[in-house]
């Protein structure tokens, strides 16, 4: 068997592309336009790169883009208070701050300061605790990108035994809810997890968010399997960029034995921007009482 690869690229593009033509309707029929605010502390480059990609892709999707760019030295105070101000600002619909903060700054504390109406991460508890409950609000951009790419591929999930591995709040916690959800049966397996490969091998759907280059052998996986890779980890190659992206499974093998899977880069990654701008989108149209429409609902 050779997988089919879930093309994540082209998804996020065709979402893209469905969001900025309901942020052109709002705008139209309510005049208003959806701002994103992000806030940069530091000068991690990876973040940076992050962050640049998210503005460019905010203000293509017609949107407004708020870059805030704080010194890594920033009094925790000084952070709040900017929190405050972008979350009395009516031209700001979602507020994220790139994570991770600098060792002085709470990051708990910063996030649950985010108006849980406004928080397009879906990282504040409110958020998380409306998920859990089954009303999802804002649901964390990665898990929504992997559960759109699952139902494109297959839209009814019900009864399927899923395995996440990984229960980190952004990925692993909120995908099982996610998958519960749409009525699979869910395992969450981690780092204390016993013999993981007997419990992957269970698995229908295995979405892997563990930060380990290629630890899921392809001789772990059922035949047939849909495999969601999470994984971004930058390992030594012999290009001459020196380094490629891997994803947590190992592809080469897995695509011998899977029915699906995401390839690292072009899977899970483009579709985390694109879920931020639907978030800011939904931020937007509950702020305005303005009726989603059904491509974006
Ligand atoms: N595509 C995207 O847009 C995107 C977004 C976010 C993250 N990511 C990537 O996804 C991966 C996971 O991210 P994260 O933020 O969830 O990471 P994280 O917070 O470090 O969590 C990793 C999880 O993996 C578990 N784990 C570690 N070693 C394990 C092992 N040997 N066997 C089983 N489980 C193990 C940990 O278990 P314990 O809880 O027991 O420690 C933890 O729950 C990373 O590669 C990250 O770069 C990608």
């Amino acid at each position: 068997m050779t997988a089919l690869l879930i093309d994540g690229k082209a998804a996020a593009q065709a979402l893209r592309e469905r969001v900025a033509r309901a942020a052109s309707e709002l705008r139209q029929e309510r005049g208003v336009t959806p701002g994103l605010a992000v806030v940069l502390v530091g000068d991690d480059p990876a973040s940076q790169v992050y962050v640049r990609n998210k503005a460019r892709q905010t203000l293509d999707a017609g949107m407004a883009s708020f870059e805030h760019r704080l010194p890594a030295d920033v009094p925790a105070t000084t952070l709040m208070q900017l929190v405050a101000e972008l979350n009395a600002d009516p031209a700001v619909h979602g507020i994220l701050v790139q994570l991770p903060l600098p060792s002085q700054i709470d990051a708990e504390a910063v996030l649950r300061a985010i108006d849980p109406a406004k928080d397009v991460d879906g990282f504040h508890p409110i958020n998380v605790g409306l998920l859990a409950v089954g009303q999802p609000r804002f649901v964390p951009c990665t898990p929504l990108g992997c559960s759109l790419l699952l139902k494109a591929q297959r839209p009814d999930l019900a009864g399927l035994h899923a395995v996440v591995i990984g229960r980190s709040n952004i990925v692993g916690k909120p995908m099982a809810q996610l998958l519960l959800a749409e009525h699979c049966t869910v395992t969450i397996a981690h780092s204390k997890t016993r013999d993981l490969p007997a419990v992957v091998c269970q698995a229908d759907i295995v979405i892997a968010a563990v930060g380990r280059p290629g630890m899921v052998r392809g001789n772990w996986l059922r035949p047939g399997a849909i495999v969601i890779d999470v994984g971004i980890n930058r390992i030594a190659a012999d290009t001459a960029s020196g380094n490629r992206l891997v994803g947590d499974v190992n592809f080469d093998e897995a695509l011998q034995v899977a029915a699906a899977i995401t390839p690292v880069p072009g899977g899970v990654g483009p579709m985390t921007i694109a879920c931020l701008l639907l978030n800011t989108l939904r931020a937007a149209a509950w702020a305005t009482q303005w009726a989603l429409p059904e491509a974006v609902r």
